[in-house]
């Protein structure tokens, strides 16, 4: 990776413009690094056409995750144009059109065989948990992401995917991370028909675990979040409930009164370590790193859901202890079912799902955003400003 020294400058005219990490709330796009170049037979160089900002980005950009080096591009959600390709790339040549996992995974290993793409064992040094991860520091592999012009992807035969004819690339960019990860948060729930399904976090993530418990046959989808605008999103784009956790006192309670007081038949935690809701969790996991973020909307779904029920998550919390009610997990005998998504593995049924109209991806962007304009980008969907839901950086 390129890193600049000392009265260095970081916008050499002859290299490409790609989003730069300085610190905990600085990025900007600068000419900071050369364009990447084939390192392996098996990579291939791809001009970006779209690169979405995620949630997980955030946890980056609030530098929360451990080994986030300077100079880092962040970005594991893009599509873009075959430039190049090593000399043992089969599948794909330059002019491909093509949308990419956000997991880098081998395709060989013991657990890429099991069709477990995110944790792959050889494509991440630190490969005791997530394989490696476009964009996302070096404890998931060091490999920068697609904020860029250009980018190199590794095993270029196993992960990217030639989009679709017909299909628009705003929805092939949300096949790389966003819709498999909502499906698998739905899928790993075990949703059967006429269950009542409670997603917490009314993000992209959430949004889209919402959509697809219907296709599992839920019989009721509630979401809990309290940013107003994401609830009204919410409401009509999944068809579901949607309450503000703010004004219905504690949310549990809620939501156990809102099911005869059994709970709910599954909670799906689209939320992760940076929750919001509890005090003593911001405090501990969130200002004083005791512990990896805040566990707040994890306890809810373990709280709220019935005895014997299962919670999906698909939140991100770093691999350090939590505070989490391990004891009510255990008394009331619930399944905690959780991963990063298997993009690869999820592909091809999502791909004929959207090519058949039964979910519209792209119907959750509401930016569209220069890549030169990346530190505004990130501002408003930290902040949850100007009603952004999901932003396309456009090099
Ligand atoms: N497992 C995976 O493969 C995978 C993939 C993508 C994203 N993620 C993770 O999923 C999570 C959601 O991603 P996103 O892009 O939707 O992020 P986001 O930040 O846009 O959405 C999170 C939402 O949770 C809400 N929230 C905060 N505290 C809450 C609480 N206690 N209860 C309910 N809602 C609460 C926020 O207001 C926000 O709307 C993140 O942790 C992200 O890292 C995981
Ligand atoms: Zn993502
Ligand atoms: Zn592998």
């Amino acid at each position: 990776m390129f890193h600049l020294r000392a009265g260095q400058v970081s916008d050499n005219p002859f290299h490409m413009l790609a989003m730069n990490y300085r610190g905990p709330y600085r990025i900007r796009a600068d000419r900071h690094k050369p364009d990447p170049e084939i390192l392996h037979p098996g990579d291939a160089i791809i001009r970006v056409t779209r690169s979405c900002i995620c949630g997980s980005d955030l946890h980056l950009y609030h530098g929360l995750v451990p080994d986030t080096r300077v100079g880092t591009t962040f970005g594991h959600e893009f599509t873009g144009v075959v430039m190049d390709v090593g000399n043992d790339v089969k599948n794909l040549k330059p002019g491909d059109h093509v949308l990419v996992p956000f997991n880098i995974a081998c395709g060989s290993c013991p657990f890429c065989r099991q069709e477990l793409y995110g944790n792959c064992h050889e494509s991440n040094a630190e490969a005791s948990a997530a394989g490696g991860i476009f964009g996302y520091s070096h404890t998931a592999g060091g490999f920068d992401g697609g904020q860029a012009e250009y980018v190199r992807v590794p095993y270029a035969d196993v992960g990217p995917v030639k989009i679709p004819e017909n299909m628009d690339p705003d929805d092939a960019v949300l096949l790389t991370d966003v819709l498999p990860t909502g499906y698998q948060a739905a899928e790993m729930a075990g949703i059967k028909k006429g269950d009542t399904v409670v997603v917490f976090g009314a993000g992209p993530i959430g949004i889209m675990a919402a959509k697809c418990a219907w296709l599992f046959g839920a019989g009721r989808v509630i979401v809990i979040d309290h940013v107003e605008y994401r609830l009204d999103f919410v409401r009509t784009y999944a068809q579901c409930e949607a309450y503000n956790f703010k004004s219905i006192g504690d949310p549990v309670l809620f939501l156990k009164k809102a099911t005869d007081y059994y709970g709910a038949d599954v909670c799906i935690d689209a939320v992760g370590c940076e929750a919001e809701g509890s005090a003593i969790q911001t405090f501990t996991g969130r200002r004083l790193l005791m512990q990896a973020g805040s566990a707040t909307a994890l306890n809810w779904a373990i709280n709220s859901v019935k005895k014997g029920g299962i919670v999906s998550v698909v939140g991100v919390y770093g691999p350090t202890m939590n505070l989490v009610a391990i004891g009510n997990v255990v008394n009331k005998g619930i399944t905690i079912r959780a991963n990063q998504a298997s993009v690869k593995r999820l592909l091809p049924k999502l791909i004929s799902h959207v090519e058949n109209g039964f979910i519209d991806p792209k119907g959750i962007i509401t930016h569209k955003i220069p890549l030169e304009e990346v530190a505004y980008a990130y501002r408003i969907f930290s902040s949850k400003l100007d009603n952004c839901i999901k932003t396309v950086l456009v090099p």
